[in-house]
């Protein structure tokens, strides 16, 4: 476990109470923060940042709103004073409705303040979607601490969840998304490790304001480094992941000329694998006879170069392929009369997410049955994965490692009322369907016969009517268990349906092989625990 940050960032307090971060007019648009645990209409502009936050009530079904004490109030961004605590259910879960494809810089955030008078921290498992994405274990009450991933949506159905596992109830206080262009980072999903304005002009952590995807940035330098700086303007021209100006104005050169730039990737896990992303700009100011050239490696192995940073302007330099441990330097050609530099970088985690989620469709389908019937199931994340929490009432297989798709619906003596939904012709792989035992009413609609898989069909005690549809009683003759007794006003002669309704269960074991769950996963144990004390501004 690495916590750099604690240790790196230099205390600063006192020197800089009276700077004012600038808060510039930014675009928030692809930003979505949620103040957990907060009233329902809730919507401010957080004094400090200039972040625009809203309840998170319209994202999650439970949890109740609890506020920390107020002696963790002091100094704090408005977000962490509202907690979102989930003593029922083992699993909790937020729900957003995205777009597929897109990438986001996703952070939670936590401040347990003594919210529950308990003065216990508690531990819990966060979860993306069907994956465990770490287990969060806060070193204190206070300040906040966040776990932030860059993600690509895999779904148009983003959970987060929150899993109790034994060691005190879960909670949350912010949970913040950025969408990110999706030229920038990584295609797959990487866990942050950290984000550095090297060789700073500042003493403290900057994110939007100065970042305008809310990066959060820490000052960083060590003995072996000098800084140059400049105050001039750094364009980010097509630069997509534009690195804000503040960190790019600062730089690292190494503090004796002659010997190359060198920054070590920490690891404590021999399979940890890193994605690194190197921010350049030239910002001294060059005579005609000067040049700085360099090239690039990691340990001994050449990766780029001899590169040149370009005037003003911020170009970044990442690996397209994740690397091991090692030591990157930045290492001056024979030609160059100016030492390496460096601006900023980035170092983030590979994150082997599970892809397996329901496919969207049936999603849709089964979110619009539970709206239409106003079911008030502890219906949360996804409908299938992981397996373990399976939604009540369904089954499903997974015959692949991408998609997990329903093949049993059990609505028996729900309360339903109303029509047999068209929703359900999009359970395409469904083998049981049961809705008996509800105030169902209209008639048996035709798309049933057209479900292939379909084995089980209990419509039995409902008020349905007209007649069985020729296709359904059809195949009812071929295998398909049917049920419609108990329905008094739908045609039950001979004609219509054959009486084979007393052998309503044929034990059928469907042989369900969960393929997704033989697929090993390499969970990378490394665990990234990031100290991001947002609120020590004043
Ligand atoms: C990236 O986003 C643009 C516009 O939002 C879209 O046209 C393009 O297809 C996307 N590319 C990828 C690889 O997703
Ligand atoms: C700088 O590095 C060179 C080459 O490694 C070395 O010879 C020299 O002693 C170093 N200077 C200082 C001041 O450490
Ligand atoms: C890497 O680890 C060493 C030794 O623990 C530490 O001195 C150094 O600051 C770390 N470097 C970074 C960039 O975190
Ligand atoms: C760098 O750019 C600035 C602003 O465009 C310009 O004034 C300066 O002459 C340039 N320096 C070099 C070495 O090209
Ligand atoms: C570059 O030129 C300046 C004078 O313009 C001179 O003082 C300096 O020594 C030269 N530097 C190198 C590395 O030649
Ligand atoms: C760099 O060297 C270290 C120490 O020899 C080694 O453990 C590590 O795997 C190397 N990293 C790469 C990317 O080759
Ligand atoms: C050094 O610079 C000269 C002139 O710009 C160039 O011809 C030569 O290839 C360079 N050598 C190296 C090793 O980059
Ligand atoms: C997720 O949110 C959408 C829209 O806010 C809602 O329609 C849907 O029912 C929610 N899904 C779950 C599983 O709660
Ligand atoms: C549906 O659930 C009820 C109890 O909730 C159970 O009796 C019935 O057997 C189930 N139906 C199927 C097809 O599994
Ligand atoms: C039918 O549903 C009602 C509630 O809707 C329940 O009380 C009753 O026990 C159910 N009957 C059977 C046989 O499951
Ligand atoms: C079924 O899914 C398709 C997309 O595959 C969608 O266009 C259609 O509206 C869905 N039908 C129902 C009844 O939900
Ligand atoms: C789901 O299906 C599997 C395989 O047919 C079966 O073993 C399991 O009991 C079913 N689970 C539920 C909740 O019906």
């Amino acid at each position: 476990m690495m916590n750099m940050l604690k240790d790196t960032i230099p205390v600063l307090l006192s020197t800089f109470a009276l700077a004012i971060l600038v808060i510039h007019a930014q675009d928030q648009s692809g930003f979505i923060s949620l103040d957990c645990g907060s009233p329902e209409d809730t919507r401010y502009t957080e004094a400090t940042t200039g972040i625009n936050y809203i309840s998170d009530e319209a994202y999650t079904q439970t949890g109740v709103s609890r506020t920390v004490l107020p002696e963790f109030r002091t100094n704090m961004q408005r977000q962490v004073v509202y907690v979102r605590s989930f003593p029922e259910g083992e699993r909790n879960c937020y729900n957003l409705t995205l777009r597929k494809g897109d990438r986001y810089l996703i952070r939670a955030s936590f401040m347990y303040g003594n919210y529950d008078q308990r003065n216990e921290i508690p531990e819990f498992d966060l979860y993306l979607g069907p994956s465990l994405w770490d287990t969060v274990i806060l070193p204190n009450a206070s300040p906040d601490t966040s776990w932030e991933l860059i993600h690509t949506l895999q779904s148009k159905y983003l959970h987060i969840c929150l899993v109790n596992t034994g060691k005190g109830t879960p909670f949350i206080s912010a949970l913040e998304l950025r969408l990110l262009k999706n030229t920038t980072y990584t295609s797959g999903s990487m866990a942050f490790l950290q984000r550095l304005d090297l060789c700073s002009t500042g003493t403290r952590v900057f994110r939007f304001g100065q970042d305008i995807y809310d990066r959060a940035w820490w000052p960083y330098q060590t003995t072996d480094w000098a800084q140059v700086a400049t105050s001039a303007n750094i364009v980010n021209g097509l630069n997509d992941y534009q690195p804000p100006l503040l960190a790019m104005r600062s730089a690292c050169i190494p503090a004796n000329a002659s010997q190359p730039f060198t920054f070590p990737i920490n690891s404590t896990d021999p399979n940890a694998q890193y994605y690194f992303y190197m921010h350049f700009a030239e910002i001294q100011v060059l005579e005609a006879n000067q040049s700085r050239e360099f090239n690039i490696y990691i340990n001994q192995t050449f990766m780029a170069g001899p590169y040149s940073p370009t005037n003003l302007s911020a170009e970044t330099f990442y690996s397209t392929s994740a690397f091991g441990a090692g030591l990157i330097s930045l290492v001056r050609t024979a030609n160059s009369t100016l030492p390496p530099i460096l601006n900023a970088i980035e170092l983030y985690t590979v994150k082997e997410f599970l892809r397996l989620q329901t496919v969207d469709t049936e999603v849709d389908a089964i979110l619009n049955i539970k709206s239409m019937y106003g079911l008030k199931k502890n219906w949360q994340g996804d409908p299938c994965t992981p397996q373990d929490f399976l939604w009540e009432g369904l089954n499903c297989t997974y015959d692949d490692s991408s998609s997990a798709r329903i093949v049993s619906l059990n609505l028996s003596s729900s309360g339903l009322t109303g029509g047999i939904p068209l929703y359900i012709q999009n359970l395409t792989r469904l083998e049981y369907l049961d809705l008996s035992n509800n105030s169902l009413t209209g008639p048996v609609p035709d798309f049933l016969s057209r479900l292939q898989s379909l084995t089980l069909l209990n419509l039995n005690d409902n008020s349905l009517n007209g007649s069985v549809p020729a296709e359904l009683v059809e195949r009812s003759r071929n295998g398909l268990a049917l049920s419609v007794e108990g329905n008094s006003n739908l045609c039950a002669k001979a004609s219509c349906v054959k009486k084979k309704k007393k052998n309503t269960v044929i034990p059928v074991v469907a042989s369900v092989v969960s393929v997704a769950f033989l697929v090993t996963v390499v969970a990378i144990l490394w665990r990234i625990r990031k100290r991001k004390s947002l609120g020590m501004n004043e």
